[in-house]
């Protein structure tokens, strides 16, 4: 393990002002995107909207690093060159989703593990060979009655830190993204309850398989309310909740945190990241990694087109501008209505 390498890449990584951008959809959740704009799901058409991202003007300057998925680290641009090699020399960090998705866990009906550590040494070898720097794990615990149970939580932790312990012995910083869901009716303060509960276990975990933990990159959703719940929290109290939570979980050893957007609308992901951004001197560096929040507005503004090119392109670097004020503090929901 490179110690320095991965510290350097992991602050990198989070350095204000930019954030990463997650394009790091699998075959089955590309499909439901383009389903949207009833776009057949074909590999062309999947590499042409990557190219429509990765080549944005304007957006590399707010992104200091892109999620790719298998499929996408082997395509390239128009012009032949390899998606992680025209993202590096553009000065953005290539990374790789590895995990192999959430699947039922036997006997905990409602809940999930996620599966992917078998042959993930090789492979994380070979990710590095292509020009990953940095790989993403995600674990996903959902709020319900009776739910998340603690062995589900505990068994999550235990394969995200064997991910994370596998990365940095090849040499790429882990992102650790333990998500928990805003599906459902749950109130913020269950949320906050069960994200403190799951990030206690995780760094458990992270510290007994010997973590280097300024070689790392933590994911995790904010403290939020249920998408359906009646009164949902107003975003000054996102943002607290969400401060609070971290400080009592997180260890100031970790560089940076990138929250995932976790359906939030674009314009709620970027104002309650700028408002924690707010809240004074923080031991961790807090920035985004947002996939819908990013795209969704691009995915429209693109609708599978050539003619919609530049126009996808457009709404990316502004929401990249955006989120890249809001790593500062510095966004204003009246910054929204100026030209793209
Ligand atoms: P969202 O921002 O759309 O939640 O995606 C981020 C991500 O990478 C989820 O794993």
């Amino acid at each position: 393990m490179n110690r320095s390498e991965l510290e350097r890449v992991a602050r990198a990584m989070v350095v204000k002002g930019k954030g990463l951008l997650a394009a790091d959809e699998s075959s089955g959740t590309i499909k439901r995107r383009f389903d949207v704009i009833k776009l057949d799901s074909t590999e062309e058409h999947r590499r042409s909207y990557r190219e429509m991202l990765f080549t944005a003007p304007g957006a590399a300057e707010f992104l200091s690093g892109v999620i790719l998925f298998d499929e996408t680290i082997r395509q390239k641009t128009r012009d032949g060159v390899p998606f992680p090699d025209y993202l590096a020399q553009h000065g953005v960090i290539p990374g790789i989703k590895v995990d192999a998705g959430a699947k039922p866990l036997a006997a905990f009906p409602g809940e999930t593990i996620t599966e992917g550590l078998d042959g993930l040494r090789e492979r994380l070898g070979e990710y590095r060979k292509l020009g990953a720097r940095f790989a993403k794990w995600r674990a996903v615990i959902d709020i319900e009655e009776g739910i998340p149970t603690p062995f589900a939580v505990h068994a999550n932790a235990h394969a995200l830190a064997r991910y994370a312990a596998l990365c940095q012995e090849q040499d790429i910083v882990p992102i650790v993204e333990p998500e928990v869901l805003m599906d459902g009716a749950h109130s913020i303060e269950r949320c906050e309850e069960v994200t403190g509960e799951v990030l206690e276990e995780v760094f458990g975990q992270l510290f007994e398989h010997r973590i280097h933990l300024e070689g790392m990159v933590l994911k995790p959703n904010m403290v939020i309310s249920g998408k359906k719940a009646a009164n949902r929290a107003p975003p000054e109290q996102v943002a607290q909740a969400t401060v609070r939570c971290l400080k009592r979980h997180v260890p100031p050893a970790v560089p940076g945190i990138a929250f995932l957007s976790g359906g939030q609308s674009p314009e709620e992901a970027t104002l309650h990241l700028s408002l924690m951004n707010q809240l004074g001197a923080l031991p961790w560096s807090l920035t985004f990694s947002y996939g819908r929040a990013l795209q969704d507005t691009a995915l429209k503004g693109w609708g599978g087109t050539p003619a919609g090119f530049a126009a996808g392109q457009k709404e990316l670097a502004k929401r990249a501008r955006l989120n890249g004020l809001a790593t500062l503090g510095r966004y204003q929901a009246a910054l929204e209505s100026q030209a793209a």
